[in-house]
């Protein structure tokens, strides 16, 4: 196992550590930046099916519940086709209407969630055509769909999901970019400056992940919290959600993600001086009401982490903590942004004593209902 640890500490750091790696892994062979295109068997081979979808349903569980939502964003702002995502667990029993008009997308890491599986014969029946984004080759998810791409992040052994979760960002990003494409949403330039901007990712997430020190530094600051707040806006909302369940997961700590308006229709009653809030604050997306979002938590003397785009200067005077990330299209912040969360549920659950890879009453995949 120490041999398998390639000298991290845990399974999750190494994990953390891989994306950069894992990420290039994914779209390597796929997407072509100096041809302009987009190469995927899954996608290719059902190009009709998918562009005359009257929407697409994505169910999925957990994290990769999460990288559907940020597949809505991209989905409906880049390619314009509209989305719905579910939870499998309810999608299966809510007698949802579905025809055969309708593209179920199954996000799974595993390949083998029972409700997601559930989810996809039900959609089956109904006569949806069912694409499945999957990181376990030959799983029974990657089995049972129609079609779909695989992301190559590799074996997962943390329970809490990383890597699993940026590559499957970046599959469904290619696929939203290939229909925008096919659909005539995008201009070529539009569609070569998104290609050449995910070709930087792997080393954008390369320099995220050198905010390392400093994450460790804020987790010995809130180590001791009993709850944590965390909200994003637009693309980063999903963001918000999925480091709030990463804290959860596995330092056990209480944890909530909101998307950054909302707060002032509840979790604002919970903040004080003991209260560290994340904020995602990039450059892009709604900065100027983000930064409003800030003043508001400050002047209840919340403790603001901020994740922002490097070189800012506005939230930097607010926050308690600023940690920078590359500059990078919006819709591909999420990869980016992602990172020092990560860094930071992993620091504080390692500063608490708690079990990283394997933590309490939690398994990598939930194959009973
Ligand atoms: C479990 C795991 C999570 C995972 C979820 C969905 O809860 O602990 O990390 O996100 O299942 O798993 P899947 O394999 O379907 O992505």
């Amino acid at each position: 196992e120490e041999i398998e640890k390639g000298g991290f500490e845990h399974f999750m750091l190494k994990e953390i550590y891989e994306q950069p790696r894992a990420i290039l892994d994914t779209y390597r062979g796929r997407l072509l930046a100096k041809q302009g295109i987009i190469k995927m068997a899954g996608v290719d081979e059902n190009l009709e099916k998918l562009l005359n979808a009257n929407r697409i349903i994505i169910v999925a569980c957990g994290t990769s519940w999460h990288a559907g939502l940020v597949a809505e964003y991209i989905f409906e702002d880049l390619a314009r086709i509209p989305v719905e995502v579910e939870y499998a667990s309810e999608f299966r029993y809510r007698n949802p209407v579905i025809t055969d008009k309708d593209v179920l997308i199954a996000i799974s890491q595993s390949g083998e969630t029972a409700d997601t599986l559930a989810a996809i014969k039900l959609a089956k029946e109904k006569g949806a055509f069912v694409f499945g984004v999957c990181n376990v080759v030959g799983s029974s998810i990657a089995r049972e769909t129609d079609a779909g791409a695989y992301t190559h992040a590799g074996p997962e052994i943390g329970v809490a999901s990383t890597k699993a979760f940026t590559t499957q960002i970046t599959v469904l990003t290619l696929i939203a970019l290939k229909l925008a494409k096919e659909k005539g949403v995008f201009t070529t330039t539009r569609f070569h400056e998104y290609l050449t901007e995910l070709e930087q990712i792997p080393a954008k997430v390369e320099k995220a992940l050198e905010s390392n020190a400093l994450v460790e530094i804020i987790a010995e600051v809130y180590k001791d919290s009993t709850n944590c707040l965390y909200l994003g806006r637009g693309y980063n909302f999903p963001v918000a959600l999925e480091g709030a369940l990463k804290l959860k997961e596995i330092s056990y700590i209480h944890a909530e993600g909101y998307p950054a308006a909302e707060m002032k229709h509840g979790p604002i009653a919970l903040i004080d001086e003991h209260m560290p809030v994340v904020v995602i604050a990039t450059n892009k997306g709604h900065y100027e009401k983000v930064v409003s979002n800030i003043q508001e938590i400050k002047s209840r003397k919340g403790k603001i982490i901020a994740v922002v785009t490097q070189g800012d200067q506005q939230v930097k005077e607010l926050a308690d903590h600023v940690i920078e990330i590359p500059e990078t299209l919006e819709s591909l912040t999420p990869l980016l942004t992602t990172i020092p969360l990560q860094l930071l549920s992993y620091h504080i659950a390692v500063m608490r004593g708690c079990n990283v890879d394997q933590p309490r009453n939690l398994a990598k995949s939930v194959t009973v209902e």
